[in-house]
């Protein structure tokens, strides 16, 4: 109804303030639901722009064998310290190619340890092996070892490490790595 000097009438503001809401709420509900849709999008955007890190010059891994290598996680907080230096190993194939592998294990996280004698990575914590290769020997875990993407970059082997490894999830680093393997003998 309208007011009979041509104002707007309370029903009529009532109705405009109760569209204006409803058009706010819906906007807060999209955003969420906006950034989930895109998230596999914004993912993979931002696993094409995790940096390369280094893990120093390839004379530190002579062929043929499997050496721990430690690297600087880009995404720190001045406070991380020395958590932040991830170790990580190296096992030198031939040539130019290589397999650098999450040190964790990939049943539930424990640091495995490099046994040149047996040739096995093992797990100090239920007993998970894996064959050199990474491949799962025995024990619980139900894959084998996570594995970086490297390229070797003016005699430098570098990694490109993205999210950390964890048992539940799949890592970014690790979505689609055999398409992201860029040296020419991966
Ligand atoms: S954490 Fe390695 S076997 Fe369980």
């Amino acid at each position: 109804m309208t007011e009979p000097d041509g104002g707007v009438s309370r029903r009529g503001l009532l109705m405009k303030l109760g569209i204006l809401l409803n058009g706010a709420a819906g906007l807060v509900l999209a955003v969420p639901i906006v950034g989930y849709l895109l998230s596999p999008m914004l993912r993979q955007k931002s696993a094409a722009n995790d940096p390369w890190l280094s893990l120093g010059p390839l004379t530190q891994f002579p062929e043929g064998e499997t050496r721990l290598a430690t690297f600087r996680h880009p995404n720190v907080n001045p406070s991380d310290g020395e958590t932040a230096n991830i170790p990580c190993w190296v096992r030198h194939v031939a040539g130019e190619k290589f397999q650098v592998f999450a040190i964790n294990c990939a049943h539930l996280g424990c640091p495995v340890r490099w046994f040149p004698q047996s040739g096995l990575f093992m797990c100090p914590c239920h007993g998970g092996v894996y064959y050199s290769d990474g491949a799962r020997a025995s024990g619980p875990p139900e894959r084998g070892l996570f594995e970086y993407a490297y390229k070797v970059d003016q005699g430098n082997l570098t990694i490109q490490v993205g999210d950390l490894p964890t048992p539940g999830a799949t890592a970014a680093s690790l979505i689609n790595i055999e398409t992201r393997k860029t040296s020419p003998c991966a």
